[in-house]
């Protein structure tokens, strides 16, 4: 006789999530939910509607971002489909956005949010994951300063008092200027760290002459040194570009939005253009500790190959805003809550139980039980984790006289009801309740 075929051994961790991802698992999905709730009904405030684009476009797309960006050279999942087509998937939100504009060509202007994966390889620790979420909003179609404080507005209250509730963060504020100023200024910034080329490290050295702008970026202490005395973009703004980022700084401030201009927020892609942001948190480690960003990038849209088309918008990373969350006490993990748990005391409860908790469940309250013949302790033991109002329990003699019992859990109070009035019995309780 032959042997029995073994399956294969699974190669190790083959089962785990890979690394730099996670699976987010009930009761932390509940707070996901929370902040994706609070983000989109704000979204809606501001009247924005919900965009939702593929998890991967063609590569060009994301090319068109700039080769001098780290999370296309370097980051990018990328790979061919059974057609041959170059493809990846999608590092950042804005792109994908543009080339939707750029499709379905929406009248501007066109005002989105999109909640949704992001890609990038990078090296995996606390706060920077290979697949991380984002919520954001892109605003295109308009150069308005005024759509740039509406955008940051939007993303401010929604971490601050009127979303989320966190409190040690800043917004910095930076114009990184157009293709009139922001020429004469590389030329000016190049000169300057040409000659103090010697302190930088060999990352920005290279980076003089292909893109300086990263340079003031750079985290190396030396590297800071040199650039807190490096010329400033916002010293050699266009009147154009002046004029909006002036405009921008009075209509924040009408609207009590506290910022700090931040000369060498450049931010880690290449299509900004004027207006520049990010909120970093103290709560979090420094070397993570943006929660969000964006800018305007009115450039983008000809360099995919489309009309001119301006745009502004932010991504917040989900993840990271829920460890400030984490650090601050904010947005708490709710305790589950259920209106009523049915414990079978039959113990053979079959359809009338099924019944009973369907009609529950379709009046519109929340309603669970337990499964498989468990012991009646068991069933209480569940009702409690499900954090259960009101226990309906359907016992053999309660059921021979047409009625149920209903235990308020909170004043451990118990009362017959005739069945064909639970649900009327259970909706007054809990509306009396909540
Ligand atoms: P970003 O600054 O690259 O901008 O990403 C936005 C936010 O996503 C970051 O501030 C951070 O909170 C989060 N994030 C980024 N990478 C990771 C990661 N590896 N792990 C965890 N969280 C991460 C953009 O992506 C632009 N598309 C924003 C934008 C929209 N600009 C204009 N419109």
């Amino acid at each position: 006789m032959s042997e029995p075929v073994r399956p294969l051994e699974p190669p190790r961790d083959a089962y785990r999530a890979p690394v730099g991802t996670h699976d987010v698992l009930p009761p932390e999905s509940t707070r996901w939910g929370r902040l994706v709730d609070l983000f989109a009904a704000r979204a809606a405030r501001f009247g924005y509607g919900l965009v939702i684009t593929p998890v991967y476009e063609h590569l060009e797309v994301f090319q068109r971002v700039g080769e001098g960006t780290d999370i296309v050279r370097k980051e990018m999942y990328e790979f061919s489909d059974k057609g041959g087509r170059r493809l990846a998937l999608r590092p950042e939100g804005t792109a994908p956005v543009v080339r939707a504009y750029l499709q379905h060509r929406p009248v501007p202007p066109w005002k989105v949010f999109y909640v949704a994966p992001h890609f990038r390889h990078e090296k995996a620790q606390r706060g920077r994951y290979r697949q991380h979420h984002q919520v954001g909003a892109e605003v295109l179609g308009v150069d308005d300063p005024e759509v740039d404080v509406e955008v940051i507005a939007l993303a401010a209250g929604f971490l601050g008092a009127e979303g989320l509730g966190l409190e040690r963060f800043a917004l910095a504020l930076n114009s990184l200027g157009d293709e009139e100023c922001r020429p004469a200024y590389l030329d000016a910034l190049r000169a300057y760290l040409r000659a103090h080329a010697d302190d930088l490290c060999a990352d920005s050295r290279a980076r003089i002459e292909t893109n300086p702008l990263r340079v003031l970026d750079c985290k190396v202490p030396t590297c800071v040194a040199v650039t807190e005395r490096a010329p400033q973009l916002t010293e050699h703004l266009c009147q154009p570009c002046e004029a909006h980022f002036e405009t921008v700084q009075r209509s924040l401030k009408a609207l009590g939005i506290d910022y700090e201009i931040a000369p060498r927020l450049v931010r880690g892609l290449d299509y900004y253009t004027r207006t520049t942001f990010e909120f970093a948190s103290d709560a979090l480690e420094s070397a993570q500790n943006a929660l969000g960003g964006g800018g305007r990038y009115d450039r983008l849209a000809e360099e995919m190959g489309g009309p001119p088309a301006p745009g502004i918008g932010f991504g917040i990373g989900i993840e990271r805003v829920l460890i400030a969350c984490d650090a601050e006490g904010a947005l708490p993990t709710p305790a589950p809550v259920l209106d009523a748990f049915v414990v079978d005391a039959t113990g053979s409860g079959g359809p009338d139980v099924t019944a009973l908790l369907h009609e529950l469940r379709e009046s519109g309250l929340s309603a669970d039980r337990a499964y498989g013949g468990r012991s009646l302790k068991a069933q209480f033991r569940q009702a409690d984790r499900a954090g259960a109002r009101y226990l309906v329990l359907v016992g053999k003699e309660e059921m021979g006289r047409g009625a149920v019992a209903v235990k308020d859990m909170a004043a451990g109070e118990q009362v017959e009801v005739p069945r064909a009035r639970l649900v009327t019995y259970l909706h007054e309780k809990v509306d009396q309740s909540s």
